[in-house]
């Protein structure tokens, strides 16, 4: 938060067929519909979520991210973000309010790695789904499948590892919170946070640049993400691996595809970062552990399918 980043806010996925995204983002995961946009865009969030959406679906030809969004916390730290970006050397992108429904301007980059991001400091904010502000109840009913209460982090596969943990650590502010150092102690994957979770968004090297790997929304227990996997075998939905539980971050998880190909994660606990704590290291000789904590082996599907 040192520099006036708050959280993550969104993410937008290109997917194939907007209606089996719909079933698949909506009725399995149980995410909200909050409208829809002249673009034919469909806004989601998680039940728990304040702001008004945190899942952007467009329609495309090509399966993939096409940008992830950090909230902070006023106008002139958006300006002044955006200056420090274009000093680092970024290419900034101005897109006014009201382009996303609901969202103040924006400003986007692309980080080294060759992912887009965004900041933004204003979206209108609708409270939590079916729940009042005030006593509120413990969670709502008529939630759907998964019932996914928001969206967590991402897993980004990209080139210029280096440079983009300086772009995110010194003009962003995030800490890294984790990361992979390979026999010759180059850093192959990093996660960074700017709160106090185990990661807001992660980084993998990959010889691709602007690849993605995964988005992850948040259950509250290991009996939810065992009911998950019951779900996911139900909707014969294509699983990729677990229930399991990763040795970094520690969280416990599953792992499953959109109908498009875009990779999905469901998770519960997992470890916390506070500011003054040094990075956790995992060493690439246990890597398999490091990743898939109980089999300790990598399924090469896990390292190869991307979008
Ligand atoms: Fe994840």
């Amino acid at each position: 938060m040192k520099k006036g980043v708050i959280r993550p806010g969104h993410i937008q996925l290109r997917v194939l067929d907007l209606q089996a995204a719909l079933r698949h983002y909506v009725d399995l995961l149980g995410l909200i519909e909050m409208g829809r946009d002249e673009q034919g865009r469909v806004y989601l969030k998680g039940w728990t979520e304040i702001d008004r959406f945190s899942v952007v679906l467009r329609q495309a030809d090509e399966p993939g991210m096409d940008f992830l969004g950090f909230k902070v916390v006023d106008d002139a730290t958006l300006g002044r973000l955006g200056e420090e970006l274009a000093a680092f050397g970024c290419q900034v992108e101005n897109l006014p309010a009201g382009e996303l429904k609901g969202c103040g301007r924006r400003i986007r980059f692309e980080a080294p790695s060759g992912h887009f991001f965004e900041l933004f400091a204003e979206k209108e904010q609708t409270g939590k789904w079916g729940v009042s502000e005030v006593n509120p109840e413990a969670w709502p009913r008529g939630l759907q499948g998964m019932k996914a209460t928001r969206f967590d982090h991402c897993l980004l596969y990209g080139v210029e590892l280096p440079e983009t943990l300086r772009l995110f650590t010194e003009v962003l502010g995030f800490s890294l919170a984790e990361q992979v150092l390979d026999d010759a102690g180059r850093r192959v994957a990093q996660f960074l946070t700017v709160g106090m979770k185990a990661h807001d968004v992660a980084f993998i090297e990959h010889p691709e640049k602007g690849r993605f790997h995964h988005a992850s929304f948040f259950l509250e227990t290991w009996e939810d993400v065992l009911r998950a996997a019951d779900l996911i075998s139900m909707s014969d939905t294509s699983l990729d691996i677990g229930p399991t539980r990763h040795g970094l971050t520690h969280g416990k998880t599953i792992y499953f595809f959109d109908p498009s190909g875009n990779r999905n994660e469901v998770f519960c606990g997992g470890d916390y970062h506070y500011p003054d704590h040094p990075p956790v290291t995992w060493t690439a000789d246990q890597l398999g552990k490091a990743i898939f904590y109980h089999d300790r082996q990598l399924n090469e599907r896990f390292l190869t399918a991307l979008t």
